[in-house]
């Protein structure tokens, strides 16, 4: 089979892509090693800057979330018995969506099923070809069947364990990574939030996270150890640990239901470089991750596709090869300032096992002034909303 852009990883970053490249008439073949019924049941980030609010509205598919979506216009930091306000609206005249990537992820593969793409589910043994040449080939099995996609260039949006990033030798990339010492355990709960706006909460016991999906859906986080077995944690032990953690307001509004789905994730930071080998492109988490403190992971896969698919574009609308040998540049600046602003979120908000009590009493101080000056305040929301284009 021959196409244009070979995609690998039927993810967020992948779809988006396959559907801006279809509008703009280019075609595209992806190939996901899942399911689309495990695909779509993944529960994942939720916040989006305006940017990829825009991007979703250019790749048609915002219609639902146009309907179903949630305004934020700031969010609350919970700290020593205080709960600060940050006003994103009034500090930079931008508000925040919410609505989930799972929601995203449906709405796409939906999109491009309807559009007759050529998505291939369950491909096993997905391998990329001569990918620094100008005849790249991506092969795979389907059903027992060996395959392959012939292609002028391959996009890498498999994630951080995908093959993409693993089939460049290591003398040609740079890796940079920092591993925290704790995870995230996360709850879905059929219950209306806790506020109407966010929580972020810092406490001498660990951080914690009191977000939502819907005026019906919470989505509740803990931090704990990296290595947590989820099965010791039944919901009433996370729901106390959530009111000990999230101060007395929340503590006597915090309304407990059991959860619908419980999992741990580690919490990493890691940017691999360069994005682009010869004719293969990485884009989302398949070439960096950043913790989810701040919620930029998603917002930064789909800054990655937002910048791929115009260079695409201007290639064969004008083969023009400025764009695509710019890529890597034009995302790392991105990159590496999510990455600073969720390193900083992350360090600020959650108790590190080895600080020690001055560092403690720094991180107190570090929250009241980006709390209380306007200045400090700005700074924390103007790299939420996400911060401007070029
Ligand atoms: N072959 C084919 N597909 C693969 C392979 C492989 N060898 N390895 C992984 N995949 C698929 C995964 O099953 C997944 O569906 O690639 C897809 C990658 O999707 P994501 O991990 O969601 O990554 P991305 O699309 O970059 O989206 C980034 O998702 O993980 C969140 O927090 C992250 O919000 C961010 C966003
Ligand atoms: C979420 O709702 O899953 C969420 C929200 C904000 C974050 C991280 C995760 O910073």
């Amino acid at each position: 089979m021959r196409t244009q852009v070979g995609i690998i990883g039927a993810g967020p970053a992948g779809l988006l892509l396959s559907q801006l490249l279809h509008i703009n008439g280019i075609e595209s073949v992806i190939l996901e090693k899942q399911s689309r019924e495990y695909c779509e049941a993944r529960i994942r980030a939720g916040v989006l800057e305006g940017g990829t609010v825009e991007l979703l509205h250019e790749a048609q598919v915002a219609d639902r979330m146009e309907k179903q979506k949630l305004l934020h216009g700031g969010i609350e930091i919970a700290f020593d018995g205080k709960y600060r306000y940050i006003d994103f609206v009034d500090l930079t005249g931008k508000d925040l969506t919410i609505w989930g990537q799972t929601q995203i992820v449906r709405d796409l593969n939906k999109a491009r099923a309807e559009a007759g793409a050529n998505l291939v589910f369950e491909a096993e043994d997905v391998a990329i070809h001569d990918y620094e040449s100008d005849s790249p080939r991506i092969t795979y099995t389907k059903d027992g069947e060996p395959l392959e996609v012939q292609c002028d260039f391959i996009a890498g949006c498999d994630g951080y364990h995908g093959v993409s990033r693993a089939s460049i030798p290591q003398d040609q990339i740079s890796s940079f990574e920092r591993v925290y010492p704790f995870g995230w355990l996360g709850i879905l709960v059929e219950n209306p939030p806790v506020s109407d706006e966010l929580i972020y909460a810092h406490s001498e016991r660990g951080y914690a996270l009191f977000s939502m999906r819907s005026p019906t859906l919470s989505r509740l986080y803990i931090q704990c150890n990296a290595d947590e077995n989820p099965d010791d944690w039944p919901d009433e032990r996370i729901y106390e640990e959530l009111r000990l953690r999230g101060g007395e307001r929340v503590a006597a509004d915090l309304v407990e239901a059991p959860s619908i789905e419980k999992s741990l994730a580690p919490l990493r930071s890691f940017v691999a470089e360069p994005l682009r080998h010869g004719n293969l492109f990485l884009a989302g988490d398949a070439a960096h991750i950043v913790p989810p403190t701040g919620a930029k992971g998603l917002n930064l896969a789909a800054a990655d596709v937002r910048i791929l698919y115009r260079a695409l574009v201007a290639y064969y609308k004008s083969s023009r090869t400025d764009l695509l040998d710019a890529y890597s540049e034009t995302c790392l600046r991105r990159i590496w300032n999510a990455q600073r602003f969720s390193w900083w979120m992350t360090s600020m908000l959650h108790t590190f096992p080895d600080s020690t009590p001055y560092e403690r009493r720094l991180q107190i101080s570090e929250i009241d002034y980006v709390t209380n000056s306007r200045a400090a305040s700005l700074a924390l929301a103007e790299n939420y909303v996400g911060l401007p284009f070029d």
